[in-house]
């Protein structure tokens, strides 16, 4: 990055960033990526650990501060703790990162506390700290906030029923909050990720290749799937910072979003819905099919 244009970059979004989900696979990499164009760092995650191994790593190669904060986003009392955590620093970006599914079932099947859970993590935190946050970043007249959604919110689908919905509800209030805050000079943008490769999801029931299941390897194929690096995925959102309310990471993805929406509503579910059973290696009730 030229030196000019990142100096313009910090002056616009820092000094200090705030990557909610900062210690691994997407989140490092913005943490990273943000570092880089100059910006000091305060990172979050339930697990301290991770959190100091990219901290020392970041201030190492680039020289900036890092703070790492033990913070768990679904804590009823999220806003006091992240406004302890923040204390005076000026934040100029909210990286609202953590959020996939690690699991897949029917909603009524499940504990109605995992479901409750999501909501929390991927509704309640991020309004939390974008009121937080982005009251003072509108204050200052400047700032950014990437809110992270996924290929999910564009249509319903079974077996991951309410994380597609709360996907969904971040990219939907980033679009109005981009309307809001843009009149302000806060840029925002919901970014949505298709299938990206990360230690989360390595560590989930997600297989991206199933040579196990052949089925799977098709849904795959229906819908484009190739999963994305994590450094890829915060690039283009940091280049997308300001452009517009949403972007949709990998040239692939958009054009499997491109299909979906041309495509009939209940066809769309269908595919979404049975693409979610192949990769998680679970059956698609015989009822369902067409
Ligand atoms: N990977 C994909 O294929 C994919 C596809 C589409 C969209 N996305 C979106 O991209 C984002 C990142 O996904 P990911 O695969 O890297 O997994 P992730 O579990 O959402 O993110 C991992 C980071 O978030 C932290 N984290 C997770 N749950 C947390 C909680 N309750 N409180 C505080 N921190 C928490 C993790 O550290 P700790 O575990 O130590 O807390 C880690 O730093 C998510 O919003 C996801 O929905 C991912």
């Amino acid at each position: 990055m030229q030196e000019q244009e990142q100096l313009r970059f910090a002056q616009r979004y820092g000094p200090w960033a705030f990557v909610a989900g900062g210690s691994e696979g997407i989140g490092r990499s913005f943490a990273e990526q943000l570092a880089a164009r100059g910006l000091d760092l305060i990172l979050t995650a339930r697990r301290q650990a991770p959190l100091d191994e990219v901290a020392a790593a970041v201030s190492r190669t680039y020289g900036v501060r890092v703070s790492t904060h033990a913070l768990d986003l679904t804590a009823p009392d999220l806003g006091a703790r992240a406004a302890a955590i923040v204390g005076e620093r000026e934040v100029g970006m909210l990286v609202y990162n953590a959020g996939a599914t690690h699991g897949a079932g029917f909603l009524v099947d499940d504990e109605l506390d995992k479901a409750l859970g999501l909501v929390r993590l991927n509704c309640i935190g991020p309004l939390t700290l974008v009121h937080l946050l982005g009251s003072r970043m509108k204050e200052r007249g400047r700032g950014g906030i990437i809110l992270m959604s996924s290929l999910s919110a564009l249509a319903g689908g079974g077996y991951v029923a309410t994380y597609a919905a709360t996907k969904s509800f971040d990219k939907v209030l980033a679009e109005g909050l981009w309307w809001e805050l843009g009149a302000s000079g806060v840029d925002v943008l919901g970014l949505l990720a298709g299938a990206t490769t990360t230690p989360a999801m390595e560590r989930s029931s997600v297989r991206f290749d199933r040579s196990d299941v052949p089925e799977a390897n098709a849904a795959v194929q229906t819908l484009g799937i190739v999963p994305m690096s994590s450094g890829d995925v915060a690039r283009e959102a940091l280049e997308q910072l300001g452009q517009g309310p949403v972007w949709i990471a990998g040239e692939r993805n958009r054009a499997t979003a491109e299909r979906i929406a041309a495509t009939p509503r209940a066809e769309a579910v269908r595919l979404m819905s049975e693409a979610s059973a192949r990769l998680h290696g679970l059956a698609i009730p015989e009822r369902r099919r067409r």
